[in-house]
């Protein structure tokens, strides 16, 4: 983590507070994601899981409460505060243009990119992470399988290098030996560029696999923080989430 430590940033979340018209479902989180480090956000079904990654990318209003990149600290951040400070969000179920090509989805993945160059350059460089995507390129997305979907999906958020990788449910719809594979290659993607991942699972073993530290939330809160050993270690929450 020397040349790459550029093209990251630490992330976190104080006392953050959110919800839906009137119903509250973030009750006060608060976590840190260190510069470079993988963390698995896991929880029940409706813990909140997806709207705390939300929150945090603007997408929905914070009631309460700050999201912080580096130095900088948003009460009220935007979609567009965090993409121009290198946050990418892939959204719970991957979505893509299913009715654009792969070279589409592409070109409104880096749409807030400089200009021709960099979208050349960018391409470039998710043809070489995903290399089965590249030979489709003039397919229309709707027709890929679900794993080449998936990476679509993540090759849109990395067209933009981001420093930091927001991921609902990478797993979400895949057959079960892709899970992992898609797990480790967003393992390769963090270790080789430096990138910070939030990751949200429900595949728990498969993702503490690739994280470094673990959050649980539940009701709103983060009830436990610590390794994956740490979690394995708890005997209460082995036999709810392992
Ligand atoms: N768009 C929405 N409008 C109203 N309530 C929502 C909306 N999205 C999610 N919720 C509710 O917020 C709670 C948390 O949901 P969510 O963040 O999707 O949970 P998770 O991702 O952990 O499964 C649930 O009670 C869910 O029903
Ligand atoms: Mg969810």
């Amino acid at each position: 983590m020397t040349d790459i430590a550029h093209n990251s940033a630490s992330l976190g979340v104080h006392s953050l507070v959110a919800g839906y018209g009137k119903k509250q479902v973030l009750n006060g989180v608060t976590l840190e994601v260190a510069s470079g480090e993988i963390v698995a956000l896991i929880g029940h079904n409706g813990a909140g899981k997806s709207t705390l990654l939300k929150a945090m990318f603007g997408l929905i209003p914070i009631w309460s409460g700050q999201v912080h990149l580096n130095g900088q600290t948003w009460s009220k951040p935007t979609p567009r505060d965090l993409l121009r400070s290198g946050v990418a969000y892939v959204p719970q179920g991957n979505r893509v243009f299913m009715d654009l090509t792969v070279q589409e989805n592409l070109e409104m993945g880096g749409v807030t990119l400089a200009d021709k160059t960099a979208l050349s350059a960018g391409m470039e460089r998710v043809f070489t992470l995903f290399p089965a995507l590249k030979g489709r390129f003039k397919q229309q997305a709707g027709t890929l399988s679900g794993g080449e979907k998936q990476m679509l999906a993540l090759a849109n958020a990395l067209i933009l290098s981001p420093r930091v990788l927001l991921l609902d449910e990478p797993s979400l719809g895949l057959a079960p030996p892709l899970v992992s594979e898609a797990l480790g290659q967003i393992q390769q993607i963090s270790s080789a560029s430096g990138v910070t991942v939030l990751v949200v699972e429900q595949k728990v073993r498969e993702v503490l696999k690739i994280s470094q530290r673990v959050f649980v939330l539940r009701n709103g809160q983060v009830s436990f923080t610590g390794s994956a050993e740490e979690l394995r270690n708890e005997t209460k929450l082995r036999e709810v989430y392992l």
